[in-house]
């Protein structure tokens, strides 16, 4: 949930932390921090509240020299975001500072212990208790920092990435993750940590991700060293990294959103891209071939997500079950892990996350590898936690999905899931090779009619003025749309921050309706397919009310145009598709509206991009 860097090398350190912390502000920033040694014995720290650049404001007047610093920017668990409780956090001699993504679940005892053996702590932070333990372990046992690490975290429950520099071991960056990401970029006689690759790309494409439960020591002189929590050697697997920087940058749109939304074609035809082909009539999911037999004969699929990557199974669940036949459940992953739930070796467990780095749904997945599920990733980040504890997977290829709002990660979520249930219902036998053909020249065709839809923005721009003011909104759809209510409810809801909910468009009749007035705007999906006339007729309901519709229809539709206050025509296509197309406006309703109510669109309050903690 927070932004973790480190550099040793050559240059000053101080700039390429603040440039990195500023590339992973949006993972988390209620606070932030450096801690720089200057001439290998002074070590200077300076932390504030706030953003990035508050702490630079703050540092202006301060030292900022050394070649070897730690940085941090912190979404708070333990302790309000104030100045005292941001990272990177003293041992009691001043001579360790750390830095530290996730929790530390049995710090209370560590710290009881620790204080009475005489150690003061001067924040309400767990992570403070870490690199007291850290310095503890050092003196009483003489031995070298990074051993001290490795017996310290053999205590420590929970989740963490750390990064470490000490007075006494200046020419030393320590790191160690469980269960949070950290990433190591390999330079010229330089090393880079970070939580992921986003602060290293523009200075190295080679990096190292390090696995759960291992610590990586980076020295000056010897280079980099990883060993696992167990005391074993691990030779360092470097990969080279295929993100290209100005991924990174806002390519031009005002907002990181607006240009995720913008991406949607290429990132959708890069999810099927040597994957699908409609000329030669195939589907191939490389990442899940020695399972797809497992799968395809599954009991079940359980779908384990949170927020959007759940409305995304939820979809799943329509498309998978209509075409492949295999019973789907869906659940939302911190509660699936609590509920002690029923699980058995012939299920396939399936869970999807752009991050990769869902505390509660890494949590879920991991139980129910426990439970001898086979486990299935649909993740967008390559080498994240979800991705590695996963038996296969196909990645969604959406490239860095900055803003927080999720977009063209769920679009290719659900091309994902699209794909696994045409090639499941191809091997099962479920659907002929009429409607397979179908769905392959549909999907196709699905990058050119959303970049058709784009052409409708400053349409769409246009009928979101009339809402910008509303206090509360209402999302209906039917059937694999009705995920796309609960989708378009909660973009609207957490970029705008107006109340938003999304039902099923036939259960208005069971409460909802009683909310309608003119006031209230409901947004609905009201496309060609077997539930169209069924949606006209809810519509209806709403507009005796005084109600006023919004209405995603079919292109050339002419019922609906002439009911609703305002249409949103999109193209034809295969009904299980519909949802891909459908989040669309919706997506850009809601952009323009949080932008005219002057919200922060890609970093909204009380949201980070990731969320790694429970
Ligand atoms: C999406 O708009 C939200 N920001 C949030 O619900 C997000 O989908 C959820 O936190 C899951 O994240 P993940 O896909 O990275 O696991
Ligand atoms: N648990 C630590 C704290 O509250 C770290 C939180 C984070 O991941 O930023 O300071």
């Amino acid at each position: 949930m927070c932004g973790i860097v480190g550099y040793i090398g050559d240059k000053k350190a101080y700039p390429i932390l603040i440039k990195g912390l500023s590339r992973l502000e949006y993972r988390g920033y209620d606070s932030a921090g450096v801690a720089l040694i200057q001439d290998g014995k002074i070590l200077n720290v300076y932390k504030r509240q706030g953003k990035v650049q508050d702490l630079v404001d703050f540092a202006n007047d301060f030292s900022t020299e050394g070649t070897v610093g730690i940085g941090h920017t912190r979404w708070a668990t333990h302790g309000e975001p104030n100045d005292v409780n941001a990272h990177p956090h003293f041992s009691g001699d001043e001579n360790i500072v750390l830095v530290h993504n996730g929790i530390i679940e049995n710090y209370e005892i560590i710290k009881k212990e620790l204080t009475k053996r005489g150690h003061e702590f001067k924040t309400e932070t767990d992570t403070e208790v870490l690199v007291h333990l850290i310095e503890e372990i050092k003196e009483n046992s003489q031995v070298s920092i990074e051993e001290a690490v490795r017996m310290a975290l053999k205590e420590v429950h929970g989740a963490y990435a750390i990064v470490l520099i000490s007075k006494d071991s200046p020419d030393k960056i320590i790191a160690a993750r469980k269960s949070s990401p950290l990433v190591i970029g390999l330079g010229e006689d330089e090393y880079y940590v970070a939580s992921d690759a986003t602060p290293i790309v523009e200075y190295t494409k080679n990096v190292v991700y390090l696995e759960d439960e291992q610590i990586a020591i980076v020295d000056r002189k010897n280079g980099l060293r990883i060993i696992s929590i167990g005391n074993t050697e691990v030779s360092p697997y470097v990969q080279e990294l295929e993100m290209q920087l100005e991924e990174l940058e806002k390519g031009g749109y005002d907002h990181f959103m607006l240009k995720e939304i913008y991406e949607q074609p290429r990132a959708i035809h890069d999810s099927f891209r040597g994957r699908l082909n409609a000329a030669e009539s195939w589907i191939a999911l490389g990442g899940i071939r020695d399972y797809e037999n497992q799968i395809a004969n599954a009991d079940r699929i359980v779908i384990i997500a949170c927020g959007t990557s759940w409305h995304a199974g939820l979809v799943g669940e329509y498309l998978i079950e209509d075409l492949a036949r295999i019973p789907v459940e869906v659940e939302y992953a911190s509660e699936f892990r609590y509920r002690n739930p029923i699980i058995r070796p012939n299920d396939v467990v399936i869970a999807i996350s752009q991050s990769g780095e869902t505390a509660d749904t890494l949590a879920a997945l991991k139980m129910a590898k426990e439970e001898g599920a086979t486990l299935l990733g649909i993740v967008n980040v390559v080498g994240s936690s979800i991705s590695r504890v996963t038996d296969a997977g196909s990645y969604t290829h959406a490239g860095p999905e900055i803003g927080v709002a999720s977009t063209k990660a769920f679009t290719t979520q659900v091309t994902i899931l699209a794909m696994m249930a045409m090639l499941l219902a191809k091997k099962r036998g479920t659907i002929n090779q009429t409607r397979f053909q179908n769905l392959l020249n549909e999907m196709e065709a699905i990058p050119e009619k959303i970049e058709y839809l784009l052409t409708s923005n400053d349409y769409i721009k246009g009928i979101a003025d009339n809402y910008k003011d509303a206090a509360n909104a209402l999302f209906l759809g039917r059937g694999s749309c009705f995920p796309i209510a609960l989708e378009g409810a909660l973009k609207l809801k957490e970029i705008s921050y107006i109340h938003a909910e999304g039902y099923p468009a036939a259960e208005m009749k069971h409460g909802p309706i009683a909310l309608i007035d003119e006031n209230m705007p409901v947004f609905v999906i009201a496309t060609q397919g077997p539930n169209y006339e069924k949606v006209v007729s809810n519509i209806q309901e709403v507009k005796a009310r005084k109600g006023k519709i919004i209405a995603i229809v079919t292109k050339g539709d002419t019922i609906v145009k002439d009911i609703a206050d305002h249409y949103i025509e999109i193209p034809e296509t295969d009904e299980l598709l519909v949802p891909i197309l459908a989040t669309v406006p919706f997506q850009l309703i809601s952009y323009h509206i949080a932008v005219m109510r002057g919200c922060n669109v890609d970093q909204p309050r009380n949201l980070a991009k990731s969320v790694t903690v429970e």
